[in-house]
């Protein structure tokens, strides 16, 4: 017996083409075939949990099925019932991009600020996280959640990130073993301080900032971020294109959030010109991939971090930190890297936020 859709558009308070859930499915499916959203029959219970599981599976509501079977279409419509009740009750329970069970890369994942991200993210029970950085020191942090989360949710990826062929990689393995890539956070950057123009005392010449140190930083900070930003964009665009799904739907819950790490010195800051102009390059491409990547279900935000107490900044050495930052804070002192982690995964969890948050400790740095 076949009814695609056993039900009425009179009768259920749907339009031409519903989205079914695996409740509906499995009800559907014990008298019937369905039809998903690329034209295609499906015939085993198996493929029709599955596909709801993906959020893709619809139904023709073709009328001339309509009163095929009046048995199929009551037991369509309690189960409907059903599943209207567990619906509401499910959203009263869950922001639509909670961390728990989602897969994540995190690149400098050994420093400070991606260390942080990824024990917090642990902490919100991520389903599977991917350690990328250039040290072998990831091998170390991901047996150290492991230990702590008492299975198996970090993997080290040790590798440059301005290698495209490494980021391929990467990608393709966390796809194979844990499914499409939901979380971005490519926290992975250098800084290379000097003034843009200096008279060398010892040279006694006037010298420009090196144009290859420039590239290098715009390498790292500018151009790797934003491309391990559209993996995980073509990632899900490409998961979304073989299920047959086109422009994103709100019904749908968000697919997946990147967050790149901006800084306060985005907005200018002497001696650091590469690192500020690279940090506000990124500014410009969060606000166009959120308008862009939406139309797969992609959110991006900007974080902009005051100074935070890892190697980057204490490598500044102590005595620049008390005189030169410490004074121009509220806090009076560096901001933690789990406060960051904290408002980051502030970001991913909660979708009414967009664009750029300062996470700055009151920051006003001298003219
Ligand atoms: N610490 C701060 O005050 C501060 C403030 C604002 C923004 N940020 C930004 O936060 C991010 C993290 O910084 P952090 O303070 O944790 O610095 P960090 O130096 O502790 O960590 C950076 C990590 O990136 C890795 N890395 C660098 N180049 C790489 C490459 N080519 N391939 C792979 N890995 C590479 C390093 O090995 C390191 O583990 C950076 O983007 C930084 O610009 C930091």
């Amino acid at each position: 017996m076949r009814i695609d859709a056993a039900y009425s558009a009179s009768a259920l308070p749907y339009t031409n083409y519903t989205r079914l859930s695996p409740w509906q499915s499995i009800a559907i499916l014990s008298v019937s075939r369905l039809e998903v959203a690329n034209n295609q029959w499906i015939a085993s219970k198996r493929e029709v949990v599955s596909h709801a599981e993906s959020g893709n599976l619809w139904c023709s509501a073709d009328a001339q099925y309509l009163l095929d079977n009046i048995i199929g279409s009551i037991y369509f419509l309690i189960l409907t019932i059903i599943d209207w009740l567990l619906g509401q009750s499910a959203k009263r329970k869950k922001p639509s991009m909670n961390i728990k069970g989602k897969v994540a890369v995190i690149t400098g994942a050994a420093g400070g600020i991606g260390r942080a991200v990824a024990n917090e993210m642990a902490n919100r029970q991520v389903g599977s996280l991917a350690l990328v950085d250039k040290t072998e020191a990831v091998h170390e942090l991901a047996k150290e959640i492991n230990q702590l989360a008492g299975r198996t949710v970090a993997t080290g990826y040790p590798g440059d990130v301005t290698e495209d062929s490494f980021r391929s990689f990467v990608y393709r393995d966390v796809h194979e073993k844990h499914g499409v890539v939901n979380i971005c956070v490519p926290a992975a950057g250098i800084t290379r301080d000097s003034l843009s123009v200096k008279v060398d005392k010892q040279t006694d010449s006037v010298v420009i900032y090196p144009g290859k140190t420039f590239r290098l930083v715009t390498e790292v900070n500018l151009i790797a971020p934003i491309y391990w930003a559209l993996e995980l964009v073509a990632g899900i665009a490409d998961d979304r294109r073989k299920n047959g799904l086109k422009r994103w739907h709100h019904t749908e819950g968000v697919q997946g959030t990147i967050i790149f790490i901006g800084s306060v010195s985005s907005q200018g800051n002497k001696g650091q010109l590469s690192y500020s102009a690279t940090k506000a390059g990124l500014e410009g491409a969060a606000s166009t991939m959120n308008a862009e990547a939406i139309f797969h279900g992609v959110r991006c935000g900007i974080i902009h971090p005051g100074f935070t107490d890892t190697p980057m900044v204490r490598a500044l050495g102590e005595e620049y930190i008390e005189q030169n930052i410490i004074p121009q804070t509220q806090l009076r002192r560096l901001i933690k890297p789990e406060e960051i982690a904290d408002a980051i995964c502030f970001m991913i969890s909660n979708p009414a936020v967009s664009g750029s948050i300062w996470a700055d400790a009151g920051w006003r740095p001298a003219a």
